[in-house]
């Protein structure tokens, strides 16, 4: 592979402008983050008593389970953001990849100075959608049970639908079914719904004074059968462990409990897994030649402005070094091959508007990807599929079409990465949600809609002023219209819109999307080879 040669003039006026404006995003990502983790509203007291009850904050237990130096890929961190009267950050829950006993492990720990560690809708779907990471990752899971259940009063939005609590339960048993690890330890009230999360895993471990699982608590026990009982004798670690069975071990503080999780996963035999000869092909990884705090510079202030994708592949890639397809043709996409921490993958990176050319080019290339079992990685910056009597004529619907199918139908790992626009179809083509990427990250500049703010406004309009209410629309009534979908595209394509939400798994720095990547294509490796695709055959 060759290195790419970068044409960026890091001394000069633009690349200054953009790197000032690109660090104000990246200040902002990073104070949003820190109100995830440490705000809310009247946080304060709550973090108080859970730390009077000689309880660990989340993230801490987390730390004192993984292996020392290891690093820690956390998911949707901003979950929940401008939601809920800004009092559950993060939605509650932290959730995200960690290393222990040398082996990793999908981590699912509620935050109970959250509202009891209550489950909101955006925190059933933060717990199942890493249930869904650790089933395509083969990955165990390590519940840090503190939790008050269901949020009670958002319960329709959470209890009865498909993923909603009872798909997490479902989930849950089919993953322990498939050999991988469900492991509880419970450090809190576990009550009704709560309690399914450790009386459905495969080892329990409760802590002594803090930890206790009921179907109902000791006010359902009072109004259903008049008995009045304290929480412990009605559902403690002693209870549970001597005499119920729920729990398997019981453990005084919560550091022991974690040395008891530490030695059980001695005994998952994931190492066994990890040992096996991988099937992906890596080498020995090498740091780009060029810096990828240079990022910043290269991403224009303005968005109407492109950048070059190349420039953006120079900065991710092993050596920077990138082995093109077909460079000369369809040159709005640009495809070929480079390695991410050693791993070799096929990147897909958009250079702008979609072309038909452009559009057959990734389909040949996913095929490619395909047969050679390379994992596929997207790189979406696009406003979509180019529109215009031409295109039409020239059938991009079908090429366009050819595309996702193609990525709908690969069955090797496949990451996307939003680094700038992800519009109408485009976002489909590229490998969006919908299309069930591994991990789907996305930058601080990104922007997610069916179309720009400004498309959108001239459409509506447009629609408005053709229909059945034209002849009585004022022009007052017009102008208002436009602010409104202004507005409404504006806030609704916002990344941080997007990532409260979970359309993606994280909003990241740029700067680590390598380290995130790696990461990711680490995990894939260690899994047996996927069986081939199914062989697609093309409209053409
Ligand atoms: N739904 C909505 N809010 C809940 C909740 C739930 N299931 N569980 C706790 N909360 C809220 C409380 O209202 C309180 O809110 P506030 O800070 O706005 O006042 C906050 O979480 C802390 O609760 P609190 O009871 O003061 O904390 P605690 O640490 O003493 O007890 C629990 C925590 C989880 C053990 C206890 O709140 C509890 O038993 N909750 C109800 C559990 C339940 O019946 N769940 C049914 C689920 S199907």
């Amino acid at each position: 592979m060759r290195p790419i040669e970068s044409r960026i003039d890091t001394g000069g006026v633009a690349y200054a402008e953009n790197a000032a404006v690109y660090e104000a995003l990246v200040a902002t990502l990073k104070e949003r983050m820190q109100f995830a983790i440490n705000g809310g509203k009247g946080r304060e007291r709550s973090i108080e008593r859970h730390l009077a009850r000689g309880k660990f904050m989340v993230r801490n237990r987390i730390d004192l389970i993984t292996d020392h130096g290891t690093p820690f890929l956390e998911f949707s961190t901003l979950a929940g953001h401008g939601q809920y009267n800004d009092e559950v950050p993060g939605a509650g829950i932290v959730t995200g990849i960690g290393v222990v006993q040398g082996s990793p492990y999908v981590f699912i720990a509620n935050d109970a100075t959250l509202k009891g560690g209550s489950l909101v809708p955006m925190a059933i779907k933060k717990h199942v959608r890493a249930q869904e990471i650790a089933e395509e990752n083969s990955l165990g899971i390590i519940y840090l049970v503190d939790s008050g259940g269901a949020f009670l009063p958002l319960q329709d939005e959470i209890f009865p639908d498909k993923d909603h609590f009872g798909g997490s339960f479902y989930r849950q048993a089919r993953l322990s079914a498939q050999g991988l690890p469900q492991l509880s330890v419970v450090l809190g009230g576990c009550t009704a719904g709560g309690a399914y999360v450790p009386a459905l895993s495969d080892e329990v471990i409760m802590v002594e004074g803090i930890g206790r699982i009921f179907l109902g608590g000791p006010p359902i026990v009072k109004a259903a059968l008049g008995e009045i009982i304290e929480p412990d004798d009605l559902g403690g670690a002693e209870l549970h462990t001597r005499i119920s069975g729920v729990s398997d071990y019981m453990a005084a503080t919560e550091q022991e409990a974690y040395g008891k999780l530490r030695e059980i996963c001695e005994t998952t035999n994931q190492r066994a897994i990890a040992d096996r000869q991988s099937w992906a092909d890596c080498q020995e990884p090498k740091a780009p030649l060029y810096a990828a705090e240079e990022i910043y510079g290269i991403i224009s202030a303005d968005d109407r402005i492109p950048f070059d994708a190349t420039e953006i592949i120079a900065r991710i890639v092993d050596g920077s070094e990138f082995s093109a397809f077909k460079p000369e043709w369809g040159e709005s996409i640009i495809v070929g091959f480079a390695r991410v921490w050693g791993h070799l993958v096929g990147i897909i990176a958009n250079n702008g508007i979609i072309f038909s050319e452009a559009a057959l080019k990734a389909t040949h290339f996913i095929e490619l990807c395909e047969q050679r079992r390379v994992p596929l990685l997207f790189l979406q910056n696009t406003s979509g599929y180019m529109v215009g009597r031409d295109s039409e004529a020239g059938g991009i619907a079908k090429h366009g079409a050819k595309m996702v199918a193609a990525v709908a139908n690969a069955t090797v790992p496949k990451y996307t990465v939003l680094i700038g626009g992800s519009y109408g179809a485009g976002n489909y083509g590229m490998c969006g949600r919908g299309f069930n990427p591994r991990m789907l990250f996305a930058w601080p500049n990104s922007r997610i809609a069916t179309m720009a703010a400004d498309t959108a406004e001239t459409v509506l309009v447009d629609i408005r002023l053709g229909g059945l209410k034209a002849a009585e629309t004022t022009d007052e009534e017009i102008a208002a219209l436009r602010a409104e979908v202004r507005d409404q595209y504006e806030t609704q394509s916002d990344p941080y819109y997007a990532t409260s939400r979970l359309w993606d798994d994280g909003l990241i720095d740029p700067v680590d999307t390598r380290d995130a990547l790696g990461l990711c294509l680490a995990l894939a490796a260690r899994q047996d080879e996927p069986a081939p695709g199914p062989g697609l055959v093309y409209r053409m």
